[in-house]
């Protein structure tokens, strides 16, 4: 467990990057020092900032209280004193070895002992830095990506001699900032550069070699790839020369196959900034296209990997989350099947004298296995991570099949779970579409399978020998709240939301939520959280009883050791009065009155604003599966909890089989407000 503490930032280089990441701190509430090389310098760097916060108050994503929050969060300076307190620094200075040899010098001799040192170096080695440190074992790599205060994904490179510590540490941090981490070995490009560079540079090529002309090739690459951009309007946009030094530094490490093509070369001569992207499509040569470019991107994924530079998780999230694909090279290379795979990859590696790899060349003909839920043994405890953060960490069938699988592996190591999500959420619920193409396919049984097998996997969670631990560093709503409350304990970074929005869309949550609720916070709150979908935030949480303990980020994982330490608490009675005065009318209200009551205007909410509120949103809520839940808590209470949740279970088929569950999922899917069915008197 890591002994860091991380609580102030320092980002050395106030230009794109710097200023970028600087403001995602901020904006997290996170205090952050900002260094340039002068005070103007600074200033430029910390007006970037604030230009891009007043066009978020413009846009309304930012209230105007919020900016000055985020700016006095911010501190800019060219003093190097002023370094001696922060505990984790973020090189963004040029891209230039001795410049940036230098700054870590500096650091050194600035920075308290126990400060992490990173650099956000693009194309050198971490290594090539641990001369300059005095603390190698503090240094280590964020290589974030453009724009540095938008795209959530970020790489983690330790070096030969970062901590385990220390790379946990700096690891939790960006989780703290809200960003997306992967691990990724010191080597050239890191992950996502290793395959993005020669995708952009096969486009280059093919053009080079007349293929096609720019304006086929940028409607064959975004058709392929279902991107928003080809390669030469990305080049554009980023800047060509980017492009030529990103291909070229790949290039001198990894051989040929990576340098930039002749046309990029060639263009570069031209003194022009920008390709032209008009020109007819001919459509005729999709192929000659998407093949070379998906024979690049298998390629390149699965040598990588065979490389140990990442997992193949790891490279799908890069793809997903730092260059939005909707899809990474690994989904796409099974959806395509690994016969055809095997061939597109094989052209490029005959075309340029390269060896298959043995990832690809032996991947099983029904596709290379991609763990959504992974796990990992670490000396004290078995930790089981859900690995979708594109998706927010949702939960479908596979995940539940491996869910189950992982479990299996961290009970046989005697050892307490902890349960933990990667990226922004802990488990942001069940999959909508999964559950929306069942039921436009009348297939309700696919669904009963998903949530009963999700039911069995929750029950075995709680009680056993070892504890189960929920690490809820994020959002946990729907399916992914109720996984929590099936652990023995809840442990929630102050950052962390819990919430049931299943009466919104015309469900009730079926994975134990109606049952294990009301016996953990008390009948009347669980009718409050569940009739109103309200989001409850850590602190309340905590003083509801909904979870556990809170603790910063820095010392969550300590925190949840801690708690699997103890016996795990049985489901014992359900509160009887509520717990926190701020919701004693809430308690008293959703005590007393029955769904109809609250709807037709029958209970008095005494002009109380938050009960007004909370009937508002019920009123937005399906009535019918109000109604269901309210039959569930009544029908629930009197049961054993292992009855209780049978009832549930089976009173599935009567919320997913009524129109307003099919209403309910696909508006959430479509982006659009619900249209239920409603009660005369409502
Ligand atoms: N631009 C991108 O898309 C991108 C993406 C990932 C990583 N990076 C990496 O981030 C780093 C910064 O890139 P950028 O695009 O922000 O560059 P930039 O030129 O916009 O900014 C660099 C800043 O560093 C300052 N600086 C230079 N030397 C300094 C020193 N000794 N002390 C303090 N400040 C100093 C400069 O004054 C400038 O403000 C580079 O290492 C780059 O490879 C860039």
């Amino acid at each position: 467990m890591s002994s860091y503490k991380i609580q102030k930032f320092a980002v050395i280089g106030a230009g794109n990057m710097g200023s970028g990441i600087a403001q995602k701190i901020a904006t997290e509430g996170m205090p952050c020092v900002l260094v340039d090389l002068d005070d103007e310098k600074v200033e430029r760097g910390l007006n970037i900032i604030r230009d891009l916060l007043a066009q978020g108050v413009e846009r309304k994503v930012f209230r105007p209280q919020q900016v000055e929050q985020i700016l006095a969060n911010l501190h800019g300076t060219s003093d190097w004193s002023e370094l001696a307190d922060v505990d984790l620094v973020i090189e963004a200075v040029f891209e230039d070895l001795e410049v940036k040899r230098s700054v870590f010098q500096r650091l050194s001799e600035h920075c308290k002992d126990t400060a992490i040192l990173a650099t956000n170096t693009s194309s050198f080695y971490v290594r090539d830095l641990v001369k300059s440190v005095t603390h190698p074992e503090r240094l280590l790599g964020l290589h974030y990506f453009f724009h540095p205060a938008k795209n959530r994904l970020v790489e983690v490179i330790g070096h030969e001699g970062t901590s385990k510590e220390a790379y946990a540490a700096a690891w939790a941090a960006q989780e703290a900032i809200g960003k997306t981490p992967i691990w990724s070995a010191d080597a050239p490009g890191f992950v996502v550069n290793r395959y993005f560079v020669p995708w952009v540079n096969e486009g280059v090529r093919l053009l080079g070699e007349g293929v096609a002309n720019i304006a086929t090739i940028e409607w064959a690459a975004k058709k392929a790839f279902g991107v928003g951009m080809g390669p030469f309007e990305l080049m554009n946009v980023t800047g060509v020369p980017i492009s030529k030094h990103a291909a070229t530094t790949l290039g001198h490490t990894l051989g040929a196959f990576y340098a930039p093509g002749q046309a990029l070369l060639d263009f570069c001569e031209t003194g022009e900034r920008f390709w032209n992207l008009e020109g007819d499509v001919d459509e005729s040569l999709y192929h000659a296209i998407a093949d070379r470019m998906l024979g690049v991107t298998f390629y390149v994924a699965c040598q990588l990997v065979d490389e140990g530079v990442a997992s193949i998780e790891d490279t799908d999230i890069g793809a997903r989350v730092g260059l939005r694909w909707p899809a990474g090279p690994f989904e796409m290379l099974n959806k395509i099947g690994v016969e055809r795979a095997q061939l597109l990859a094989e052209a490029i590696v005959s075309a340029h004298g390269l060896k298959m790899p043995a990832l690809l060349k032996n991947a099983p003909s029904h596709g290379i296995p991609i763990e959504l839920v992974s796990y990992q043994h670490h000396q004290d405890y078995a930790e089981i991570r859900f690995n979708r953060p594109a998706a927010m960490n949702a939960l479908d069938k596979t995940v539940f099949l491996q869910l189950d699988g992982k479990l299996q592996l961290a009970r046989a190591t005697g050892k307490p779970i902890v349960l933990r999500g990667n990226g922004k959420a802990f488990v942001a619920g069940a999959d909508i579409k999964f559950f929306v193409d069942s039921l436009n396919s009348d297939n309700y049984a696919s669904i009963e399978e998903f949530a009963l097998h999700g039911q069995k996997l929750y029950i075995s969670m709680h009680g056993a020998e070892q504890a189960t631990v929920a690490r809820v560093h994020g959002l946990a709503l729907g399916g992914g709240a109720e996984l929590a409350l099936a652990a023995d304990w809840v442990v929630a970074s102050p950052k962390a939301m819990l919430g049931f929005p299943e009466t919104g869309i015309g469900i009730f949550p079926g994975l134990g939520g109606t049952q294990r609720l009301p016996r953990r916070i008390g009948y009347p709150l669980a009718k409050y959280l569940l009739y109103t979908g309200q989001m409850v935030p850590a602190k309340m949480a905590l003083g509801i009883g909904l979870i556990d303990a809170v603790a910063s980020f820095d010392s969550l994982d300590a925190c949840c050791l801690e708690w699997a330490q103890k016996e795990s608490a049985s489901a014992g009675e359900a509160p009887a009065s509520c717990p926190v005065p701020e919701l004693q009318s809430i308690w008293n209200f959703f005590d007393q009155y029955t769904v109809d009551e609250i709807l037709s205007g029958e209970a008095d909410c005494l002009g109380d604003a938050n009960l007004e509120k909370a009937v508002k949103k019920m009123r937005q809520k399906s009535y019918h599966a109000l109604k269901l839940c309210e039959t569930l808590f009544t029908e629930g209470e009197h049961l054993e909890l292992e009855h209780a949740l049978l009832l549930e279970a089976k009173s599935l088929s009567a919320a997913f089989l009524h129109p307003d569950a099919l209403e309910g999922l696909s508006a959430l899917l479509e982006g659009r407000r619900p249209s239920f069915q409603q009660p005369a008197f409502a």
